[in-house]
């Protein structure tokens, strides 16, 4: 079974994008980064991006036919937005934990609602770049150990 990393819209930007508030670091360099800690796990690894809801869905909908038991989702402003994004992974059942480069809750006030978060495994939000790296970590302890169960510490 596989992981995948899905990330919302302007997320392609990374590196150019408000890098005060996301950091210099590409989408490029964040995907190698997770192929090389997947890769040494022995882990597969599936990456996506996309700007548009429908897209992102349809990543969603086709996830247990590609395999996928777990998902990194950075739903970037779909995050306080789209109930269709939420339903289309509670149509699926596929858990995830949610990733913000930024910490949302730091920032304006729309931003501080998620759609995502009382159904997520877990929220990581506010350490960058670094924040992917640890949702993997987490991610393949819970395929690991064979489910969406919360890990023992
Ligand atoms: C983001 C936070 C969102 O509020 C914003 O719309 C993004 C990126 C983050 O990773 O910090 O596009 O999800």
């Amino acid at each position: 079974s596989a992981i995948l990393c899905l990330n919302g819209p302007n997320l392609n930007l990374l590196g150019q994008r408000e890098p005060g508030t996301y950091g210099q670091i590409t989408l490029a360099q964040i995907e190698q980064r997770l192929r090389d800690a997947a890769q040494q796990a022995g882990v597969a690894l599936l990456f996506a991006q996309s700007n548009a809801e429908h897209a992102l869905i349809e990543h969603i909908h086709r996830a247990p036919a590609d395999d996928v038991a777990f998902m990194i989702f950075n739903p970037a402003a779909f995050t306080h937005t789209s109930v269709a994004l939420r339903d289309a992974i509670l149509a699926v059942g596929l858990p995830f934990i949610e990733v913000h480069l930024s910490n949302i809750h730091a920032r304006e006030a729309f931003r501080a609602h998620s759609y995502f978060s009382d159904i997520a495994a877990g929220v990581i939000s506010g350490l960058g770049a670094h924040g992917y790296e640890l949702a993997l970590t987490a991610a393949m302890h819970r395929l690991a150990s064979g489910g969406s169960q919360p890990s023992a510490p």
